[in-house]
């Protein structure tokens, strides 16, 4: 693997590897409150056509953990495919960084960076998917109750966006089943996922969170729709993750994700956000340990192990 465009470059061995590399980092980092430095030297060009916290902070902070330094690179400095066409960036940053990675809206630029560049490209989130957000999620999920499989997430909300779809992948590698509760118009589109995932869809049916032992949800409006802000809520009126929602999955010990940033009260309400079901800041917590594992196999070339 030499870039890490989507959940689909993994194979569920690489995937594996790579949730054990994290596990590895994050009790390096408790045990001596160090990394050993296997990216000294080496640098990250982050490039960013959207606003960022978490992905931001955590490449950022990893690449320091692990003896490196990432450069942060703002929509107006680089104009990715405005000022500059994204072939030419990537050409340009691989002679001067070891690795890229890059927040775009059309997935189709984060293609044309790997297409490119001669060092590692990574999606830091498009329109398509969020890949990196996917890993840390089952990440926490095997934290939390040891081992994934045969477990059960139901995504509430828009199913059509980069969060769903990336976490339906993500979930077949785990060994995970996967509901996705939408209305009309929101279900993930099945050519936009690896032909090996069988998400369950469902439409019109919260019912369906009956049993289910991870609730998930993200944002109805995501980056870049802001236009259809107010049709969007209306649709998805219904399916706010509040506590109502939380009591039909009949299961006591459910756990309540989000990617966040959240709009409180829109999609989830604050006694769910805040409630003790809730893993959301563990979740984005966790960005940074799976983010590391990224850097130190791709521009670290450490190994996966077993
Ligand atoms: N979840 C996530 O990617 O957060 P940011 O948009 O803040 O990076
Ligand atoms: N679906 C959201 C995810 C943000 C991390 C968006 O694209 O805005």
């Amino acid at each position: 693997m030499k870039h890490f465009t989507d959940i689909s470059c993994l194979s569920q061995q690489k995937f594996r590897g790579l949730l054990r590399l994290a596990r590895n980092l994050q009790d390096e980092w408790v045990r001596e409150g160090r990394n050993e430095p296997v990216l000294d030297g080496r640098s990250l060009a982050m490039v960013f056509m959207k606003a960022s916290l978490r992905t931001r902070v955590s490449f950022e902070v990893g690449m320091r953990h692990l003896g490196g330094g990432a450069l942060y690179l703002s929509p107006a400095e680089v104009g990715l495919g405005e000022r500059e066409t994204a072939a030419d960036v990537a050409r340009v940053l691989s002679g001067m960084a070891d690795g890229i990675m890059a927040r775009v809206f059309e997935h189709a630029a984060i293609d044309d960076l790997a297409r490119h560049a001669s060092v590692p490209v990574i999606n830091g989130l498009s329109d398509r998917s969020h890949p990196c957000q996917a890993l840390a999620d089952i990440y926490t999920i095997e934290q939390m109750a040891g081992a994934c499989r045969g477990l059960t997430i139901a995504f509430v909300g828009d199913g059509d966006n980069n969060t769903a779809r990336s976490l339906i992948e993500a979930a077949s590698l785990a060994n995970m089943e996967i509901r996705v509760i939408a209305p009309k118009g929101y279900q993930p589109r099945p050519e936009e996922w690896d032909s090996a995932c069988e998400p369950d869809l469902v439409t019109d049916a919260l019912d369906a969170v009956e049993g289910a032992d991870v609730l998930y949800t993200d944002v109805w409006t995501s980056m870049g729709q802001e236009a259809e802000s107010e049709r969007r809520t209306a649709d998805l009126r219904d399916y706010q993750l509040n506590t109502g929602l939380l009591d039909r999955t009949g299961n006591p010990d459910v756990i309540v994700m989000h990617c966040l940033p959240a709009h409180r009260n829109e999609e989830i309400t604050d006694s769910v956000m805040d409630g003790r079901h809730s893993r959301v800041f563990q979740q984005a917590h966790n960005r940074l340990h799976a983010q590391k594992a990224l850097l130190a196999h791709l521009l670290g070339q450490v190994p996966l192990p077993d």
